[in-house]
Formats: structure tokens, sequence, C-alpha cells
């Protein structure tokens, strides 16, 4: 099946040959083609050009773009979609002025997330995440990272891999699952960190290896749950089992996550809303991606990621969603780059960039997804008749996008 789309106003993110990321200074550089053609073979990106130079081909189908944008999809390289029920009740008690951090000394927060899922069957929990699965490939993105964490069983975080398992069996997206047992201690564990600890260690991972459930290791390395130590021990028993890992760091402290994680060779460092010069200083020259999640800082109210600060230091920056019922209900890559763009003061160029290539990079998939390039999926949104890319974020609250593609067939 061959899809020829003509007269495209811009193609956006168009690179010839692969590259891994973009960083720094570079990540203001977004290169186009205007008025473009695009040709779609399969699943794959099989062509793309200036309209003068249009081959003659005989497509299948084509679709007229005209006054319209085409760029990759989203790339969304941090979320935690499978969960039950929501935390509704929490928000509105943040409302009449409890912290995210009281609710959760409280019992609440990633405990009420645990306790409901350890409640709700594998197949209920499957129907409620393919919802919000189906919600974000309408909304464009078209790769993304789903996090285990509200288990802190072995049961339960086993369930969650197998629904993760079973979504990305199902939908043509491409899915990377995390293992973060290490998310928080559950009470039977309060008193008894390096209990759990073995419990992850001994019967979680290698269950996990045998399934072979889970590409990445997690750890949320923060001031009340898991230490730089116990991070690091984690890490690495992750690592032995061909794990690499992605961590959460610096939400609300920093303790040394950074240096930690990029000791161990994480892909990537995730949060960072609170970053210190020295944070900064120990990014530079890693292969370790800085991921911030612009809608938690908005949904919390809490600082966002100083990306002009990273930027200006040379660092790469990918932009993730966080979806997840506590810090982030949400999974609109759209908002995420309006939000970057508005809150952090990032370049639409910048932020683009942010969602797709680098957005790839840490989920380890950037030689096929995250850019306009021959042989890659062939993952894409075509947005409404627009006067530039610009509008993007700008319209932040619009919803601008026309088609959505996902390895070449149109998402519904
Ligand atoms: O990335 N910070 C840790 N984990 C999630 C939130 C978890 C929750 O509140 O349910 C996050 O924000
Ligand atoms: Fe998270």
């Amino acid at each position: 099946m061959t899809t020829l789309i003509i007269n495209i106003k811009e193609l956006l993110q168009v690179r010839e040959t692969t590259i891994a990321k973009v960083s720094g200074a570079e990540m203001a550089i977004l290169p186009t083609i205007k008025n473009a053609f695009l040709v779609i073979k399969d699943n794959l990106i099989a062509d793309f050009g200036s309209m003068d130079q249009l081959p003659k081909i005989h497509p299948d189908k084509t679709i007229d773009a005209t006054g319209k944008i085409v760029l990759p999809s989203w790339c969304d390289s941090h979320t935690h979609i499978v969960y039950a029920g929501n935390r509704e009740q929490e928000f509105v008690d943040r409302i009449n002025g409890l912290t995210y951090e009281e609710i959760a000394k409280r019992g609440g927060g990633i405990l009420n997330s645990a306790r409901k899922l350890n409640e709700t069957s594998e197949n209920e929990l499957y129907d409620q995440s393919k919802v919000r699965l189906e919600e974000v490939m309408r909304l464009g993105t078209g790769a993304l990272e789903i996090k285990s964490g509200y288990g802190l069983t072995v049961e339960g975080e086993l369930k969650m891999l197998r629904v993760i398992k079973r979504l990305a069996q199902n939908y043509p997206i491409t899915i990377k699952a995390t293992f973060l047992g290490a998310h928080a201690f559950s009470s039977e564990f309060k008193e008894n960190h390096q209990g759990y600890i073995d419990l992850i260690i001994n019967e979680m991972l290698p269950a996990i290896a045998k399934e072979k459930l889970a590409d990445f290791i997690d750890v949320f390395c923060e001031t009340g749950y898991f230490t730089v130590a116990e991070t690091q021990q984690i890490m690495e028993a992750g690592i032995k089992f061909g794990l690499k890992p992605k961590i959460h760091v610096n939400q609300f402290n920093s303790i040394g996550g950074i240096q930690v994680g990029v000791q161990q060779e994480a892909l990537s460092v995730d949060h960072l809303e609170v970053m210190t010069i020295n944070d900064i200083e120990s990014l530079k020259n890693t292969t370790t991606m800085p991921v911030a999640l612009p809608s938690c800082s908005y949904f919390l109210s809490i600082p966002y990621a100083p990306a002009r600060e990273m930027i200006a230091a040379g660092l790469p920056i990918a932009l993730a969603t966080d979806y997840n019922p506590g810090s982030t209900p949400s999974g609109n890559m759209n908002f995420v780059v309006a939000t970057a763009c508005i809150k952090m003061k990032m370049m639409p160029e910048e932020a683009i960039n942010a969602a797709t290539i680098n957005g790839a990079y840490a989920m380890g998939i950037s030689y096929t997804h995250g850019s306009i390039t021959i042989g890659k999926k062939a993952n894409l949104i075509l947005t409404q008749p627009i006067p530039s890319y610009y509008q993007l974020p700008y319209a932040f609250g619009s919803n601008l996008i026309d088609t959505v593609f996902i390895e070449g067939k149109i998402v519904t």
C-alpha cells in the first residue's frame, strides 16, 4: 500500500541521515521543506522532498495537504498510563491546600493508586488503560514508554507489565515497558526498606526477565522515597537483567540522583524540576538524556525544569507527559510542547525537537522514530490548515490535528 501526501505546506523535522539526538544550540534548528511531498509505503517513510521534484509514482491513495503541516508524531518517553481508577479526590484536597507530599505522607498518593490497582483484575486494568492509549494516539503520540510502579507487590507489578505487553501486542504504536517497582514503599515495608529492595531484586526482577516484560528499570530517587544508595543498588540489579536505567530524579529535591544515574549510564533522567549548577554540570558530555515533564509542573504548581540553563550548557532535552493519576492526569503532548514554550521559554523549534527525536532517544528508538527520514516508521501528524508551525504552541488549547498516521495507518 502506497500513500502519497502532496502540497504539504511545510514538512518538519526532515533529516536526510539518521541522528541520535540534538543538543544545546542545535536544538533551535528544525530542518524543514516547504511545499513538500511525502510517500508512505506500507509502514515506512519511503520518500519525501520538494514538490518540484515529485517523482512519477502510482500511489494507491493521494492526500492533498494544501495549507497543512506534516511532522513526525510525538515520542512520549515517560508515562504511567496503566493505572486503576483515578485520584480526583486528592486533586480537590490539593485545591483545598494540601500539598502532593502531604497527601503522600498520610497514605495517599502512589499508595492510594497501589491499593486500587491490587483490587483490580488484569482484564479490567487492560480495559481502563487502553482507553488512555487510544486517546493519546489520537492526540498524535506515535511511540510511548509505560511504567509499572502501582503494584508494589510481585503480583501487582507483573500484572501491570503484562497489561503493557498486551497493549504493545494489540496496538500498532511502539511501546517500551519500564519496571518501576521502586516507586514507593508500601506500608508493609515502611520500616523495612531493604526487605522490599530484596523482593525487587530476588523475586520481581527474575520473574520479569523470565517473561521478557520490561526494557528499562526505573527508581523514584527522592527524599521520602528511595535514597541514592538504594537507587544505585536497584539500578545495578536491573542492569544485570539487561534493563537499562531511566530514573525519576530531582522532582522535589536535588539529592544526587542525577550523578548516580549518569554513573550507571542511565538512558534518561526525568523530572528535573529542582536543578543545581552541579546537576547541570554532571550531565555534560554524557549519553544520558535529561527529560522534562512540564505538565507535571503545571498540575502540581511546582517549578519547571530550567530548560534555558540546560540548553545554554549544551545539554539535550526531551519532553514527555508523565501521564499518571497523581501528578499529571494528562497525556497530551501538544499541551506539553505548548507549556514548554510558554513556561520554560523553549523556542518552538527546540520544543518540537525535544518531543520528537530526543523523545525517541529517551526510549532507545531514535534510529526508527522521531524524524522524517527514509526508512523510519511512517508515524506522522498532519495538521489542520495553519499559518505556520508556531501555531502549535501558540494556540495551546486548540486541537490542530487533522490526521495521525501510525506505521502508515490512519488512527481513528
Ligand atoms: O512521575 N514522581 C513519581 N511518580 C509519578 C507520580 C506518581 C503518582 O503520584 O501517582 C511522577 O510524577
Ligand atoms: Fe513519572
